[in-house]
């Protein structure tokens, strides 16, 4: 059992790694207390949610709007939920973000906890107090920085996960690693097979560096002013991936960086060896690796990206393995590279 706990502008967030959910829940009961979870879960975990009043959502990134959040703000309504109420989010990244973003809005803010139940979530959409919603094609557009109490990471949870959203939550495990260590880089090459068999030390050891990393950026960068921006890495082509194909987030992300990876070797950052590198392990998490591309509809998908800034867009690139960068790209510039990608 391992524990970290995030200290920032935002306040206190306590990480609690391989606890089991059950004692967890049984206490939560003991306040004024209100689960949201989505349909698969409901129906998988049933006994979680037998003694508490739960919200449930639909599935899938669709989900993840305004009308979903007026919808629970509606069922709060109904549960006379105040503000000694207490809720928490039992699910993936999707859940999290929505039950994160209604808890800080609605009375100007409920106290809320996360209870991941993807690998995706539990070591980065659960982490770091960003809670946002889709507005129509734009992604995370609306959406509030505020931390929950508590995270709560249970392992046992994933043995349910489909085989494909392991693997999802493997790209942002990688993609921790490659901003900011590459001796957790090297350890992923050497593990990635004990790490989809989810491995109880592999998995703990993976997932306690992941979010100890996120955690460390988090603390410098709450709010994402400059630090922060790294988690971005592949999230630029990878958001418009997400919303073009309808691929999960994860492996949207994973193609999203092989594109920064790429364009990091064109601007002369990073070795083609280190490329190399990157994409046998991709290879070995099984992960997508082929990127294809629509030229004039990723742009302008990117042009939506709230990651823009006027004319330009901060674009994250890696200089090694474990060392990143933030660069402002103007649009031209982008479009010279999403050129040369498409060509190669
Ligand atoms: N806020 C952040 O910092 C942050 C970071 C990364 C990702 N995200 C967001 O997270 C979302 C993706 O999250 P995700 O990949 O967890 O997907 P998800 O929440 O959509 O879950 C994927 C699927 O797995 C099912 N599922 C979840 N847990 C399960 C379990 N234990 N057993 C069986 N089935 C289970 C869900 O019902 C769903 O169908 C995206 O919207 C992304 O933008 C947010």
């Amino acid at each position: 059992l391992k524990r970290v706990e995030i200290s920032s502008d935002l306040g206190k967030c306590f990480v609690h790694i391989g606890e089991s959910h059950d004692n967890w829940v049984k206490n939560l009961s003991l306040e004024k207390h209100i689960f949201i979870t989505d349909k698969n879960l409901f129906r998988l975990y049933r006994n979680v949610f037998v003694d508490t009043p739960t919200i449930v959502i639909g599935m899938g990134e669709n989900e993840k709007n305004l009308d979903t959040v007026e919808h629970i703000y509606f069922r709060l309504l109904e549960l006379e939920a105040d503000r000694s109420t207490v809720i928490t989010g039992f699910g993936g990244g999707n859940v999290c973000d929505i039950t994160g973003f209604a808890a800080s809005t609605y009375m100007r803010g409920l106290r809320f906890n996360f209870i991941p139940t993807t690998l995706l979530a539990q070591v980065d959409a659960s982490i770091g107090g960003k809670n946002g919603v889709n507005l129509s094609e734009y992604k995370n557009i609306i959406g509030t920085f505020s931390q929950p109490q508590f995270v709560l990471v249970d392992f046992n949870l994933l043995k349910t996960l489909p085989q494909r959203e392991i693997t999802c939550g493997t790209a942002e495990i990688v993609k921790h690693a490659l901003i900011a260590s590459s001796a957790f880089f090297t350890y992923l090459e050497k593990k990635s097979p004990e790490l989809l068999s989810l491995d109880p030390l592999v998995l703990e050891k993976a997932v306690f560096e992941s979010i100890r990393i996120k955690s460390k950026i988090v603390e410098a960068d709450a709010t994402e002013k400059g630090e922060r921006r790294k988690l971005n890495f592949g999230h630029t082509f990878g958001h418009a991936l997400e919303k073009i194909y309808g691929f999960p987030h994860g492996e949207a992300v994973c193609l999203g960086m092989i594109g920064a990876i790429k364009i990091s070797v064109a601007r002369g950052l990073l070795s083609e060896k280190d490329e190399e590198r990157i994409l046998t392990l991709f290879n070995q998490l099984k992960l997508p690796t082929h990127l294809s591309l629509n030229k004039s509809v990723l742009l302008e998908t990117i042009k939506k990206d709230k990651k823009r800034q006027g004319e330009s867009v901060h674009f994250v690139l890696l200089s090694g393995l474990g060392k990143s960068e933030v660069v402002k790209l103007t649009y031209e510039q982008l479009e010279g590279h999403i050129h040369d990608l498409c060509e190669s």
